[in-house]
């Protein structure tokens, strides 16, 4: 991949294979897509599930109104978006036979009790099959982008308050969490993908500019610092920029359990 615009699609477009492959979707699966974002995941599912279908939640409008744009512009017939929070949306008890999901679970409120409504939805014996990112240290994108916007010489760049895309980076909280909310067989895959960020450093600092990280850091700076750290930012990009783009390695864990 050498140009077009970037998105969560193309940058994670390594990771395609590897959750095809996990999830292992049967021709009549009824699948559910939680924190479904535009439905990339959702769609390939449903065409998986070409006799059962696919439902993409996430609590973003606009992204649910995208998803349906472009599942429309597809004219796939078996798949289908709701705005709702996957935490408390009172799903059909059982409506489901695999619930997947592309980084769309480490945000809950209250996990425990999120999954445990994912899992109601599930079938006895239905499958979960989400891919989370692993510990911020072993994701060099997210190392490059704290070192780059720390002050050289100055304190470390700490995570805020916000959302954690590290929530579910620790095998023995989310194997905890998973048990408490009434999942069994919870196996954490290890993977590694290279993530793309676009053509160009300009290309790749427009889309770390969006993402809540650096936003959250860069608006604890005043003007003057949070420009040099942009420039700073730039700099390393453009020393990772090849004639493929530019891309970085990353590390998640593919888990899986299934509803007890
Ligand atoms: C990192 S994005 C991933 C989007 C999508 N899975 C993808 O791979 O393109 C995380 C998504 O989870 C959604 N989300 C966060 N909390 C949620 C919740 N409680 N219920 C449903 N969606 C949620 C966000 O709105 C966002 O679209």
């Amino acid at each position: 991949m050498t140009a077009g615009p970037v998105d969560y699609d193309a940058e994670l477009t390594r990771y395609d294979p590897v959750l095809r492959r996990a999830w292992a979707v049967q021709p009549h699966d009824r699948v559910l897509d939680v924190g479904c974002g535009a439905g990339r995941t959702t769609r390939t599912a449903a065409r998986l599930a070409r006799a059962g279908s696919a439902l993409g939640v996430d609590v973003s409008a606009p992204a649910i109104e995208r998803a349906r744009g472009l599942a429309l512009a597809e004219g796939l017939g078996n798949v289908t978006f709701e705005r709702a929070d996957a935490q408390a949306h009172p799903f059909a008890q059982g409506r489901f036979d695999l619930a997947i999901s592309r980084f769309g679970t480490m945000f809950f409120d209250d996990p425990v009790a999120a999954f445990g409504n994912i899992g109601r939805a599930l079938r006895p014996a239905g499958r979960l099959v989400m891919l989370v990112w692993q510990a911020a240290e072993r994701n060099e994108w997210d190392v490059v982008i704290r070192e780059a916007l720390a002050e050289p010489g100055g304190p470390a760049v700490v995570a805020g308050d916000g959302p954690d895309a590290f929530s579910l980076a620790d095998p023995a909280t989310v194997a905890a969490v998973l048990r408490a909310a009434g999942f069994a067989d919870i196996v954490l895959t290890d993977v590694g993908q290279p993530v793309y960020y676009g053509p160009d450093p300009t290309a790749a600092l427009d889309w770390i500019g969006r993402f809540a990280v650096t936003k959250n850091l860069l608006e604890r700076l005043d003007p003057a610092a949070a420009a040099r750290a942009l420039a700073r930012l730039r700099d390393a990009l453009a020393a990772r920029t090849t004639d493929g783009g530019v891309w970085f390695d990353s590390r998640a864990w593919i888990v899986t359990a299934r509803r007890r």
